[in-house]
């Protein structure tokens, strides 16, 4: 695999190479979730282009940009295990991004998908990654990009942004790989402590365990039942859980009826101590088949 950390160099190597392009966008600190997106980019065209960039504009809290894990040479050595001669790794400074060109900058109205959850609670999180998104885009110019579902409204405002301005990119989301436990995984459980880490099972837990509810349990009381098991775990507090259509990420009436239910996500964000979490779930109605 090939190393570059300018724009410049990067482009160069990639007007050598052929074939269809896939691209991972990430912040480092790599896991098996990543890998499992350099597979399928692996898996589905014929060169892949990850890049390792911690995007300041995405961070509305600076402690967590200080905070967040940076694992530079690990990556490095977890993607040689995986990349062929053909594939790309680019490793760029702030300046190499952000190079201050006006035409560079865009503002795409999100609406909604910029209100809700993730948007409501990191002010300005969303227009970080679709400035940084955007650039990566028109540098890279992949025919695919590899996302995962773990960040369920990241994913919906990528696929907008690229519907918007970078139609040519096909946006694949890829399934969220869980530890032993059941935790997501994410850079972000480096910086749990072993015994948060552990309990980080009851998410998941709970959320699975009321994935499928009964024909007469309503969006607001699944959704205190979720709230008040995550909450019942000492060092765990809910910022929130919200049931919304995945499409839209529109909140489904309190009052709904799973018996009514055609398509539910269930998106959760969670104090872990001091590290904040993430996860989401589909919901099943195996009684309104048919
Ligand atoms: O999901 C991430 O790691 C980041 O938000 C991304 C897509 C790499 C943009 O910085």
């Amino acid at each position: 695999m090939i190393v570059a950390n300018r724009r410049e160099e990067l482009k160069a190597h990639l007007e050598s190479s052929g074939g269809t392009r896939g691209f991972v966008p990430t912040m480092g600190s790599l896991h098996k979730g990543h890998l499992s997106l350099v597979r399928e980019s692996k898996r589905t065209t014929g060169h892949t282009v990850v890049s390792i960039f911690v995007n300041p504009a995405q961070f509305n809290d600076s402690t967590d940009l200080e905070k967040y894990p940076r694992n530079i040479e690990r990556d490095l050595d977890m993607l040689s295990g995986l990349l062929g001669p053909d594939d790309l790794v680019y490793t760029p400074q702030t300046e190499d991004i952000y190079r201050g060109d006006p035409r560079e900058e865009i503002d795409i109205e999100l609406g909604n998908l910029d209100r809700v959850m993730e948007g409501a609670f990191r002010p300005g999180h969303f227009r970080g990654v679709v400035k940084v998104v955007n650039l990566l885009f028109a540098i890279i110019k992949p025919d695919k990009a590899f996302f995962g579902e773990k960040d369920f409204q990241q994913l919906a405002v990528v696929r907008k942004l690229a519907s918007h301005l970078h139609p040519d990119v096909e946006i694949v989301g890829c399934p969220i790989l869980r530890e032993s436990n059941g935790l997501a995984m994410s850079s972000r459980n480096e910086r749990l402590n072993s015994d948060i880490r552990n309990r980080a099972s009851v998410i998941y837990r709970t959320l699975s365990g009321y994935s499928t509810p009964a024909p007469d349990d309503t969006v607001r009381e699944i959704r205190e039942a979720v709230i008040n098991g995550v909450d019942s775990e000492e060092g765990f507090r809910t910022e929130y859980f919200e049931i919304v259509d995945p499409s839209t990420l529109q909140s489904i009436k309190p009052t709904c009826r799973a018996a009514e239910g055609l398509s539910w996500q269930g998106c959760i964000a969670v104090m872990a101590g001091d590290v904040r979490l993430i996860d989401n779930i589909r919901f099943s109605f195996p009684f309104n088949k048919g």
